[in-house]
């Protein structure tokens, strides 16, 4: 039967390692036998959001997750209860389901030979049986190979590893500050992909880190009406299990320069919002911008403001059937915050809505990837919304994605090219705003040295 291995608990350095958290040596981004070392010691023991929750609504529907050379079936078994198999016949390997859909009448049917299986990975029908010897066809070696599963934030996460450690255990420390946002009632505003000419880190790397706002997404700093000191965009938090996280910094936000009165912050807010919601859609949505429209005349400090913003956004939200977070002042400041979730996910929350990426190393090429946009918003309670529809995979360039990724995936592409330059030998980090990366380097390294 086969049997993902286990680890070994210890670790010593492998190829490449990090040796300075300043520095990530280049070859990590396209060299073979590091992206090899990858695909088997990194992604069959690593927990990876599989799917969100929202696409497997009704038993028997399944997605198939794919990343590397592996490809695993995650399937709605009960009303409360996923599971996921590898996705090949016990036969004779063929794969038994692609894409997405519904398995009819509960039975995972082989296309080749046909032979079945309940939604619980239990043989249930072995066409040609009893040509077989009887102890090539033992019941208990014909289950589907499972996978662990667990579910966070509104998606599915698996591992291929039924050794490694629980879902929770590596999630660490995200729950106590994600959950609080209401991450997991959010559901898809929209979702589309790209295959991006280069290493999967490198494309998350692009989204793990703010100041490089100034110069990518300039439009986003004049909206705002001020310069952005580096400090105040990359306040990097490095955490266990290789996951970081990027918040404003308070002191900044509290010696920002205010305008005249209430009038003037409502406009420089109008700014700000109406860039990134035109750029991203996502994050701030034209719904929060006409909250927002509203406080155009607001008679009050211009300290007030900000309080005065988020008891309007509240109001409206709960006016249309929408619960916001709890407002106490924790979660509030975690809005805008970003979360890097190891090793290829990420959320970034503001007011109910979020903008979520996720990134594959995409066929055998360590420098291509596949990487998807999510834009998420909480939806009037009760509202029935059925399974999210894909937009589709869009190239570099295209208008179908809005200003702000388009610029992102630009410098990407560029970078990866850069990196062959003769003489360039290592990505250079700051310490203070993108420790993050080297954070998960390390703890890739963690996977690779076992
Ligand atoms: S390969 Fe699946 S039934 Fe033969
Ligand atoms: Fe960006």
């Amino acid at each position: 039967m086969t049997q993902i291995g286990t680890r070994a608990a210890d670790s010593t350095a492998g190829p490449l390692a990090i040796t300075d958290r300043a520095f990530i040596p280049r070859e990590r981004y396209y060299d073979k036998a590091f992206f090899q070392l990858e695909n088997e010691a990194l992604w069959p023991h690593v927990w990876q959001m599989a799917c969100r929750m929202e696409e497997i609504p009704k038993v028997g529907d399944y997605v198939e997750y794919s990343v590397a050379n592996y490809s695993i079936l995650v399937v709605r078994t009960g009303e409360d209860e996923i599971k996921a198999y590898q996705n090949a016949c016990r036969h004779r390997a063929t794969q038994l389901a692609l894409g997405c859909g519904t398995f009819r009448g509960g039975q995972i049917v082989c296309p080749f030979h046909g032979w079945r299986w309940n939604l619980d990975g239990t043989p249930s029908g072995l066409y040609g049986k009893a040509g077989f010897d009887p102890h090539a066809v033992d019941p208990e070696d014909l289950k589907l190979i499972e996978c662990q599963v667990g579910t966070w934030a509104g998606c599915v996460f698996i591992n291929m590893d039924r050794d490694a450690p629980s879902l929770e255990e590596a999630m660490q420390p995200l729950p106590k500050h994600l959950d609080p946002l209401k991450v997991a009632d959010m559901r898809v505003y929209w979702w589309k992909a790209i295959r991006l000419k280069a290493n999967w880190k490198l494309a998350i790397e692009a989204f793990m880190e703010s100041w490089h706002l100034m110069a990518t997404h300039p439009q986003v700093v004049q909206g705002a009406g001020e310069t952005f000191p580096a400090d105040y965009l990359s306040a990097q938090n490095s955490y266990e299990n290789g996951h970081a996280s990027l918040a404003h910094d308070p002191d900044h936000e509290a010696h920002a320069d205010l305008g005249a009165d209430g009038k003037a912050e409502a406009e420089k807010a109008l700014a700000f919002m109406r860039v990134v919601a035109e750029g991203l859609q996502a994050m701030v949505l034209d719904k929060d911008i006409a909250v927002i429209e509203g406080l155009r005349n607001i008679e009050c400090a211009p300290e007030e403001f900000s309080a005065r913003m988020i008891e309007a956004l509240y109001s409206w939200n709960s006016g249309a059937g929408i619960k916001l977070p709890d407002p106490d002042p924790e979660t509030l400041a975690n809005w805008g915050s970003q979360w890097f979730i190891f090793p290829n996910f990420m959320i970034h929350p503001m007011y109910g809505n979020a903008i979520s990426y996720r990134v594959r190393p995409d066929s055998d090429d360590p420098e291509h990837c596949y990487f998807e946009v999510w834009s998420l918003t909480l939806y009037p309670e009760g509202e029935k919304r059925g399974k999210p529809v894909f937009d589709g995979v869009h190239p570099t360039g295209s208008e179908e994605w809005p200003l702000i990724p388009r610029q992102d995936f630009g410098n990407i592409e560029r970078q990866q090219r850069g990196l062959h330059t003769p003489g360039y030998k290592a990505q250079r980090l700051a310490r203070q705003y993108e420790d993050g990366i080297a954070n998960l380097h390390v703890h890739l390294d963690s996977y690779l040295a076992r």
